[in-house]
């Protein structure tokens, strides 16, 4: 009894982990007919409305299972080997698989003012290009070390995974790793309360922050700007 409060306790303040298994079994159809609108967001596949909160985790479902099988590739889980430290204002974190190893840093900015935190935070992709309110502390990540969109980067995570993996999912998941570090490492150590993380990015980064805050349920604000066709826009409408 004495063992199951403290437990009962944890259970309730543990955090959220990165993908909700699915509520239903995402089957994506072979084909997709030409419609003449666009698909209506709150319907299953095979027609179903969404009307509850169980329905509605199983669409979002489907849209990451069509998401990762059609534009981005499959997201890589958490890396089997995993390492994070803090120095200064910046998290190191160490990964790998199969022998293989990468090292990044994300850079924490506390806010400036008379608080002490632990603070939420804003990871933004190659900066940020949006005003940080007060009281928020802003955690920048260099994506581009981590996947580049311009060939002779350093590439991380494809020294990892497999080059069928579109660099937009290698960002996200850079920032997954982030969060990682974050719930490992604790406020005590970063001054920062992970259950109150964001993410934002501009243009291609927008893309970026569309994509990381799709998969990885613990973002609580997904803030893309500017994130154009292959983002937010719609490419039907492009034309
Ligand atoms: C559609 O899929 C959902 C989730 O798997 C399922 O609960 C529902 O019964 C299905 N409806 C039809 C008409 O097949």
């Amino acid at each position: 009894m004495l063992l199951l409060i403290p437990l009962l306790l944890l259970s309730v303040t543990s955090f959220a982990q990165e993908l909700a298994p699915a509520t239903c079994d995402v089957r994506l159809p072979s084909s997709f007919p030409p419609i003449p609108t666009l698909p209506d967001p709150f319907q299953l596949v095979n027609g179903t409305a969404v009307a509850d909160a169980t329905t509605w985790s199983c669409r979002r479902a489907e849209i990451r299972a069509m998401l990762e099988q059609y534009e981005l590739g499959v997201k890589p889980p958490k890396a089997s080997f995993f390492e994070a430290s803090m120095s200064g204002n910046s998290i190191t974190i160490r990964c790998g698989e199969d022998g293989k190893s990468i090292s990044f840093t994300a850079t924490i900015r506390s806010p400036s003012g008379g608080d002490t935190g632990p603070f939420p935070a804003i990871i933004a992709l190659g900066g940020t290009f949006i005003p940080i309110p007060p009281g928020i502390a802003l955690i920048t990540y260099n994506n581009e070390q981590m996947a580049a969109t311009n060939p002779g980067g350093e590439d991380l995570f494809f020294q990892l995974y497999s080059t069928q993996i579109g660099g937009l999912m290698g960002w996200a998941w850079g920032v997954s790793r982030i969060l990682d570090a974050l719930d490992i490492l604790g406020p005590e150590t970063t001054n920062i309360d992970p259950t109150r993380v964001g993410v934002t990015g501009c243009s291609r980064n927008g893309k970026g922050a569309l994509v990381a805050g799709a998969f990885d349920d613990r973002i609580a604000l997904t803030i893309p700007q500017e994130g154009g066709s292959g983002g937010p826009g719609c490419w039907r409408l492009a034309a």
